[in-house]
């Protein structure tokens, strides 16, 4: 069998430093707010090339504390995109903001700048932009519209961990950016985790507060708050895959290339990034017109495939009431019918890979 991901796998290439790592904090006996925890958010600013980082419980927590932070709330409107994971919207609509979401590009299956502008009404406060499949927005349009309008940018980086645009690490380029840890990820923890990264530090500190019960010192809350704080265990564990982090994302590169080069002849509808990107592959997605067929016969191969995302946001019951006409965002919806995830991971192996390839062509003949 060949699973999306292998995690079991990659825990026995680092298994030795991860155990120690472990085991160092049990015996520490500190399990919140420890020293593995401060290493962790000056280690993972410092791989961003950012100022400041804070730790906190999950990616979803990542982007409600930061619009709470930048004070966004009641009333707000925050532009998005309908591809994405249900916990981008959930963010908005957690601090009362309500989710104004815009087409993708036909290439990228990312945010589409050019719709955005004409999506701006007076209740638009902030643009977050997500980084899906491991591939940088177009962060130079993104970043011009929100300087024209005065909107705040939050980078939704949960599955783009590394990744550049022009050079640049993703989550350098907005007011903020969220990454999530869940273990999927390509930095991802043995639990839940989060974080959220910026140039202002005050800003980070404010998240800090937000997640910490409202307060900075033990015993005063200036605010109520929530808690949603990376704990000590999880840090000493992305402490020791940090350091993988490049390499192991320089494997999924090569990986999608064996795939892009192999299947360039097909009639498979391979992704595409742009030159000016350098996408960490969370996950290489193709669209196929008859996307049922050929996971059946990958199935049938022992082959595990995956859909990122079946039903868009728009169209999920959570957002009935937001009643978006059919069509209105052609592009996703016709993303949504065709994509098909293939195994991607670090761990596959060449023979794996050139197994995977040789059964998509087969399954194109038929
Ligand atoms: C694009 C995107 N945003 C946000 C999240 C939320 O992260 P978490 O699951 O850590 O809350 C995820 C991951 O699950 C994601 O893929």
């Amino acid at each position: 069998m060949i699973p999306l991901i292998d995690l079991k796998a990659q825990y026995k290439t680092i298994q030795g430093e991860i155990d120690a790592a472990i085991r160092n904090v049990l015996e520490g006996g500190t399990f919140i707010q420890g020293k593995e925890v401060d290493c962790f958010e000056k280690e993972f600013s410092s791989y961003c090339e950012i100022k400041a980082c804070v730790g906190v419980g999950n990616g979803t927590d990542a982007l409600h504390l930061t619009l709470r932070a930048l004070g966004i709330g009641a009333g707000d409107e925050v532009i998005t995109v309908a591809n994405t994971f249900i916990a981008t919207i959930e963010a908005i609509a957690s601090v009362g903001a309500k989710p104004v979401f815009v087409d993708i590009c036909e290439d990228t299956m990312l945010m589409n700048p050019a719709l955005v502008e004409k999506a701006i009404t007076k209740a638009t406060r902030a643009i977050i932009p997500v980084h899906l499949y491991g591939q940088p927005c177009d962060m130079d349009a993104i970043v011009n519209i929100a300087k024209k309008y005065q909107l705040k940018v939050i980078e939704d980086a949960a599955q783009a961990h590394g990744a550049r645009w022009k050079q640049k690490r993703v989550g350098s380029f907005g007011d903020a950016a969220c990454f999530s840890f869940y273990p999927g990820k390509n930095l991802g923890a043995f639990g839940d985790g989060g974080a959220v990264i910026s140039q202002n530090e005050s800003l980070i500190q404010k998240v800090r507060m937000l997640a910490n019960h409202g307060r900075q010192e033990k015993y005063t809350h200036k605010t109520l708050g929530i808690n949603s704080r990376l704990d000590e265990l999880q840090a000493s564990i992305l402490r020791v895959k940090l350091k993988y982090l490049d390499s192991w994302n320089a494997k999924r590169r090569h990986l999608a290339s064996c795939y892009l080069e192999a299947l360039k002849e097909s009639d498979i509808v391979l992704p595409k990034t742009s030159l000016q990107t350098e996408s960490v592959w969370h996950l290489f997605v193709i669209r196929h017109s008859n996307r049922t067929t050929l996971q059946a016969k990958l199935k049938e191969q022992g082959i595990v495939t995956g859909i990122h995302y079946p039903i868009p946001l728009h169209r999920q019951p959570a957002c009935s009431n937001q009643q978006i006409p059919y069509g209105s965002l052609p592009i996703t919806e016709r993303a949504a019918n065709q994509v098909v995830s293939l195994p991607m991971y670090p761990e596959l192996a060449e023979s794996q890979i050139e197994f995977i390839i040789q059964t998509v062509l087969e399954s194109e003949k038929i």
